[in-house]
């Protein structure tokens, strides 16, 4: 006869920020494979920690919403925002399945060109384009998105000594619902200075006004967003066509659709809260309905979607370096990746779950980083089953941002490995080292 598994009684006070309307009942699973590939082996091979990413994921996200938008306008085209995640590998998968890619620096510009994209198919975005960036943009034939005056007149005079009259875009800003205004960027539209700026650049002559964008900002969960601010670019494009007749060849909607994260402040999950990208789409076709097209031709639609394709696909595996009982009661389990390799922890409550089997009865939990800093917090407040030193812990849908901005503070960065569709896995970025570290620095001769 097998007797069940020991589990020591344990008294667990009620707190009110983690009952559900079931009350405390989490349906909580291990992840132990991703794609048929154990993360346990590759933690054994890669280190811990470690971001594994599904190639598959990339692949039917970016189907997913590259159909959707298909399906509602004629031409359309979906640029892979860099700054999202720019490991080369990541980019490959996008480029390879028909997305081009949108930059907002010259350091972007570059690694795109890099890899191979040609420059007719990069979007440059950004407040921050010197002139030798637009010099080297307008060179590549790149589509460059306008911020403000200054850029504007920097780039007739980057235009005009290279003997170019090139197309360009203005960038846009408006308010609409469901997300604060994101007026730093580009022109504003209610208050007249986009209209301005198309002004003075079709009276200029140099360059070619072909073009708008507008990126209403991040993360943002109603559709009725999209459905705005199409609209309202649609009536600018309309009044452009009228009173400076210039047709728009390419309406950029820019990004900003929400992934299946949570938000800290939100109530119920983001799997149940994200729109589709149908119900996107929709939304942003209903808007653009408003365009008046001369002879029925259709300008292109840009999106430039970066979280959305991106955060399911990647995993972040943690290892238990130990776990400890803090005054307050909660249990703390301390990891070995923190706030320097997630810093998206502090806008999600990331979906973490344990990677091999568990038993025992889930406790309030305070999942906690290696930095020697109280703002090292993964989770401050989760019901977490009984786990120990050297388990496994995966954090999902961590694609976006974290391997851009993440930092070099007092550890080396993890690895990444890409898991392909047939199951084969490959490192795409290498652990850093003291080496990494120190390859830069530079001992003055009077310290030698
Ligand atoms: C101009 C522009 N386009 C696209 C994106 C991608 O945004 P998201 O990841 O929210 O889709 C960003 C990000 O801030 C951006 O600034």
């Amino acid at each position: 006869m097998t007797l069940p598994r020991y589990e020591r009684p344990t008294l667990i006070k009620h707190v009110a920020g983690m009952m559900n309307k079931y009350a405390r009942v989490q349906a909580l699973r291990p992840l132990t494979h991703v794609d048929g590939v154990s993360l346990a082996e590759l933690v054994a091979r890669h280190g811990s920690p470690l971001f594994v990413f599904s190639e598959r994921t990339l692949v039917s996200r970016q189907h997913e919403l590259r159909d959707a938008l298909a399906l509602r306008f004629p031409r359309s085209q979906l640029a892979w925002s860099y700054k999202t995640n720019y490991l080369d590998a990541v980019c490959r998968v996008f480029h390879r399945e028909g997305s081009w890619a949108e930059v907002v620096s010259e350091l972007e510009f570059d690694k795109a060109r890099r890899l191979g994209v040609p420059g007719e198919h990069i979007l440059f975005n950004g407040p921050y384009k010197p002139e030798a960036a637009l010099e080297k943009a307008f060179g590549a034939g790149a589509h460059v998105h306008l911020d403000h005056f200054d850029e504007l007149l920097l780039a007739e005079r980057v235009a005009a000594r290279l003997g170019l009259r090139p197309k360009v875009s203005l960038r846009v800003n408006m308010s609409v619902v469901g997300t604060p205004p994101w007026s730093r960027f580009g022109f504003n539209l209610e208050n007249g200075q986009a209209l301005d700026a198309a002004r003075r650049l079709v009276a200029g002559g140099r360059l070619q006004l072909t073009g708008l964008h507008c990126h209403i900002g991040t993360f943002v969960q109603d559709v009725e967003a999209y459905r705005q601010e199409a609209r309202k670019l649609a009536e600018f494009a309309n009044l452009l066509r009228r009173e400076l007749s210039v047709r728009m060849e390419t309406i950029d909607l820019g990004g900003g659709l929400a992934s299946r994260n949570t938000l800290h402040a939100q109530y119920l999950p983001g799997e149940q809260t994200t729109p589709s990208f149908a119900q996107y789409t929709e939304a942003m076709a209903d808007g653009l309905s408003a365009l008046e097209t001369a002879g029925g031709e259709q300008p292109t639609i840009f999106l430039e979607s970066g979280r959305a394709l991106v955060d399911e696909a990647g995993f972040l595996v943690t290892t238990v370096h130990a776990t400890k009982r803090l005054p307050d009661g909660r249990r703390a389990l301390v990891l070995d990746a923190g706030v320097n390799v997630l810093p998206t922890a502090a806008w999600y409550r990331h979906d973490v779950v344990p990677a091999q089997d568990f038993a025992g009865t889930p406790e309030p939990s305070v999942l906690v980083g290696p930095l020697c800093m109280a703002i090292d917090v993964l989770r401050d407040q989760l019901l977490f089953p009984p786990v120990g030193p050297g388990e496994l812990l995966v954090f999902k849908n961590v694609g976006a941002y974290n391997v851009t901005q993440w930092m070099q503070f007092i550890a080396a960065r993890p690895a990444v490995v890409l898991v392909s569709r047939s199951g084969e896995s490959a490192v795409i970025r290498r652990r850093e080292s003291l080496e990494t570290l120190v390859s830069q620095e530079a001992l003055p001769p009077w310290l030698s």
